[in-house]
């Protein structure tokens, strides 16, 4: 009998997380010779993990097959190494944290298998627990970031907001502005506001409770150079706080269809046409009318920009934000699905699933 492995999936379709079990499924294998297989030993949920496993994005994968499985971001430890990604430099006993490609989704698993072009060391200085918490929203931020003219060095001395700074992505996204030499404006819940002075004290400069103040009035208009947007809604209300011709990198608002497509090549046109014909009217449209500019960002998963990550966790630059850890059985995966399916943790930061105790 082929061996198997625990793993949280959907069994027989796209519902809500009561419906998601852990079971048995058929432990991944090398099948590529950039191949490695990981044992994972923490893994974590991101909300585009929420919004696949209910069904939202399923116009896009109209050929999935179930039972599939959940999770994009793991940390663990290689395997098994196929010969062209040991002839890189991986090998056997690897500590490694991994944002997996859409085509090795699953890392809520006891195995998970990928090629070494998405993996990277995890940092030494911090648990899998925490490194799990990383590879999507870290990648993300910093990606953002390399959206502004003259790259990231760029923001030394700018202003520069990121909205909901504690959720995953803004606390990362604070974090790497500070980093990058800005001065930082966020805004969150007021019960999220002691946790991140305690984290990251000195990372802040200026912190907005988003639900009693309102950010369009208490920031001066065309003060700000950039802006990091990761709360999503109504973000063309925010292009008055830009200085002119500068510009807000989305990653919770809306995409246009053109990078839907990139993302999800099997996105019906008619959905694609409707998310460009949205993008004008509220967020490019606006963006032109405010003489400023607008994108919205996309994660590209890669190694690379993981191990440049890394360094900064190791350098004791970045810190690794983790709300709840939650166990790896049926229960507790599933609560970790709720809260991320619902605002998030309400500590702020990510949730983490302990594969490996
Ligand atoms: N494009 C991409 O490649 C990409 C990659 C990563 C994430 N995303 C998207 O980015 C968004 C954030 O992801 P995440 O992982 O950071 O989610 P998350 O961990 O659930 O955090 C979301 C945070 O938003 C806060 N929030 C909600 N409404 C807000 C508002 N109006 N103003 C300020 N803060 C607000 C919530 O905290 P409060 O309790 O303070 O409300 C929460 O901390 C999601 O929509 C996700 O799908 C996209």
């Amino acid at each position: 009998m082929a061996p198997t492995m625990r793993s949280f999936f959907l069994p027989t379709g796209y519902g809500r997380p009561s419906t998601y079990e852990l079971g048995d499924l058929p432990k991944p294998t090398i099948s590529t010779p950039d191949n490695v297989l990981i044992k994972v030993h923490a893994a974590s949920l991101n909300p585009i993990d929420m919004r696949y496993a209910e069904g939202t994005m399923k116009l896009m994968f109209p050929s999935q097959q179930f039972p599939s499985k959940i999770g994009y971001d793991a940390s663990g430890v290689i395997e098994e190494v196929g010969d062209e990604a040991r002839g890189k430099g991986w090998k056997v006993g690897d500590e490694v944290f991994v944002r997996l490609p859409h085509e090795h989704r699953g890392s809520l698993s006891e195995y998970a298998l990928t090629t070494s072009y998405y993996v990277a060391r995890k940092p030494s200085n911090i648990s899998h627990v925490e490194a799990a918490s990383l590879p999507l929203v870290s990648m993300t931020a910093y990606q953002a970031f390399g959206r502004i003219e003259g790259g990231r060095e760029g923001l030394k001395g700018k202003s520069v907001m990121v909205t909901a700074g504690m959720g995953g992505a803004g606390s990362i996204g604070i974090q790497l502005a500070k980093v990058f030499g800005a001065h930082v404006t966020t805004t969150m819940s007021k019960s999220k506001m002691a946790r991140a002075k305690e984290i990251f004290p000195g990372t802040v400069d200026r912190y907005i409770d988003y639900k009693s103040e309102d950010i369009t009035t208490v920031i001066k208009p065309r003060s700000l150079d950039f802006i990091f947007d990761t709360a999503g809604g109504n973000v063309s209300s925010l292009f008055p706080l830009l200085k002119e011709k500068h510009k807000m990198v989305s990653i919770a608002a809306m995409p246009n269809g053109g990078g839907m497509r990139s993302q999800f090549p099997d996105t019906p046109w008619y959905i694609s046409s409707g998310l460009d014909l949205y993008a004008w009217w509220r967020t490019s449209g606006p963006a032109g009318k405010n003489r400023v500019e607008y994108e919205y960002h996309w994660l590209k998963p890669n190694g690379e920009d993981l191990a440049a990550i890394g360094k900064l966790v190791e350098g004791g630059k970045v810190k690794p934000v983790v709300g709840e850890v939650h166990r790896f059985d049926q229960d507790g995966c599933r609560k970790a699905a709720e809260v991320v399916m619902g605002r998030g943790s309400s500590n702020g930061g990510k949730v983490v699933i302990k594969v490996v105790d």
